[in-house]
This record gives C-alpha cells, structure tokens and sequence, in this order.
C-alpha cells in the first residue's frame, strides 16, 4: 500500500478496522503467495560462523531455512503490528527453525527495544508503529514465557500479563548494569533480542553488558545489522568475543531479500549447554 493512501485510511477509520483491513492486505499480497511460491521457491540464508572454519552445530540449522516460506511465527508478529517477518525482514523465518520447538517451556524472553512513535528517539517507528508489538507476540508464541523489554523511551514503558519493562539506554554501561540489576531479571534469559539503536556502538555495548545473561542453551541475537558494518562485524566475532566465550557459537546471517538489501541481517550466539 502507498504511504500516502495509508496514512489516509488510518485516519478516517478506526484502529480494529484500520488492523483488519492491513492484516487482509498482507495475507494475500505477501502471506499467501510467498507461500505457494515456496514449494518451488527456495532462499537459503549466508551464514558465516565464528570462530571462523570451525563446524558448529547452529551452521545446520541457519543454513537449512528457506527464508522465501512465511511460518505461523511471521503471522503472529505481524498480527501485533512487528516489522520482524512481514516482508521487509524475514527473522521470523529464522526464529521458527531456532525457537519452535522451545514453544512449550517457561522462558525467559527479553527484548531490548519496545517502538517508539517519538520521532525525537532513533529509529522511531512513526506514527503508524505500535509499541510493544514484538513482547505481545512472544508472549503470545511462548505460552509459558514471562516476556521483559526495555526502551530508552520512558513514554512507552508498560506492563501487562506476563510482559515487564524496564528503562535502559544502550550506550549507557551504567544504565545497563542497572537493568540486570533488576530482582525479576536475576537467573538470566533464555532469549535475548537487541532491536534497540541499531549501530555498531549501541549494538557492541549491549551486548558487552549483556552476554553473561545468557542461559546454558540460550541464544542472543542482535537485529537490522547495516550491510556497511558487516565487515566489523566478522572482525569483532573472530577476534573478540569467539576468543573470550570458548563456550559459544557465533554466526553472522545474511538473509536474502530482493525488497530489502540494506539491514536483513543478524548475529546470532547460542551458549552451549
Ligand atoms: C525499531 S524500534 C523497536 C521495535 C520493537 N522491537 C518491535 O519489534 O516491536 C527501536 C527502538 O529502539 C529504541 N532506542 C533507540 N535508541 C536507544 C538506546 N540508546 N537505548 C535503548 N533503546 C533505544 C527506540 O526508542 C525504539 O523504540
């Protein structure tokens, strides 16, 4: 749909309506043909594993996934209104090959990033985006999951059944000390996501601030990497943190998209059990 038209529609109906008629659109314009056409169709994603030459069990598992076939995990998303498997980016695609199986377990999922509709933040969604998207659909993909975020963004702070969230600014080692310090963040995730401020800085600390709360059998996977970073990236995966987490895996994913060839990237870390 054209933004303009779009943006026309949203403000004349109401939202259940506006949602309905957006969740029809993608079905049968995107849903539905992706996946017919995936019978025939197959992309697989470029996985580079780390330390590199090495032969990790997660190499399989990445590489077998055709990110061409939408899953239940890229509707439950786009449902709550999450750009994660709705064209643009395919991880839900990724995520259904990693996660499916873990559906039944008592998580712990946390999600740095909520979607923010203030154009003042970085990488705001605008007006159309829905904040908290992303931790509603986990909590609706992980039935026994307690979901946690966090958002440099006071304004979109919430709780809900099984959803927490907590203020953190990722430049900020400090505020990130501070976010783990949390009584119901203790005993670590099982899943961690950085959606948040996607650069190379903001990504890097994070995730220095964060590895360690990563479960025995947990995986952490950073978001949206620019295709100008991938370079920095590989580096840092080798040199850094394959050398000083023996325990595990590293892979950087590219996934292909003929719509979208700027940031449908990820790293992606399993610790071992
Ligand atoms: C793309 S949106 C997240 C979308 C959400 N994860 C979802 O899938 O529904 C990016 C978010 O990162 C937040 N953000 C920007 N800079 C940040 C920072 N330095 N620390 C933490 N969050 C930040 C923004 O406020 C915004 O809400």
């Amino acid at each position: 749909m054209k933004m303009a038209t779009r943006e026309w529609i949203r403000r004349k109906v109401p939202p259940p309506v506006f949602q309905l008629a957006q969740s029809c659109w993608w079905h049968s314009r995107f849903y539905i043909p992706h996946l017919i056409a995936s019978c025939v169709v197959r992309r697989n994603p470029k996985v580079q594993v780390f330390p590199a030459g090495r032969h990790l069990g997660i190499t399989e598992q990445l590489c077998s996934v055709n990110v061409f076939a939408p899953t239940e995990m890229c509707r439950t998303m786009t449902k709550h209104g999450s750009d994660k498997g709705q064209g643009w980016h395919n991880y839900t695609t990724v995520y259904f090959a990693l996660f499916n199986e873990l559906r039944r377990r008592p998580l712990q999922i946390f999600e740095l990033g909520l979607g923010t509709n203030n154009p003042n933040h970085a990488f705001s969604m605008g007006s159309n985006g829905r904040p908290g998207a992303s931790l509603r659909g986990w909590r609706e993909l992980f039935p026994q999951a307690l979901v946690y975020g966090a958002d440099i963004d006071r304004g979109v702070l919430f709780e809900e059944d099984r959803i927490k969230t907590f203020y953190c600014d990722q430049l900020d080692k400090g505020a990130i000390r501070q976010l783990w310090a949390q009584p119901v963040l203790q005993g670590g995730m099982d899943l961690i996501i950085d959606d948040g401020l996607h650069t190379f800085e903001g990504n890097i600390s994070f995730l220095d601030g964060s590895l360690e709360q990563l479960r025995p059998g947990g995986i952490y996977v950073v978001e949206d990497i620019f295709r100008q970073t991938i370079q920095r990236w590989y580096h840092r995966l080798e040199t850094v943190y394959a050398r000083q987490f023996p325990y595990h895996e590293f892979a950087f994913v590219e996934l292909p998209n003929s719509a979208n060839k700027d940031d449908n990237n990820l790293v992606i870390i399993r610790r071992r059990q």
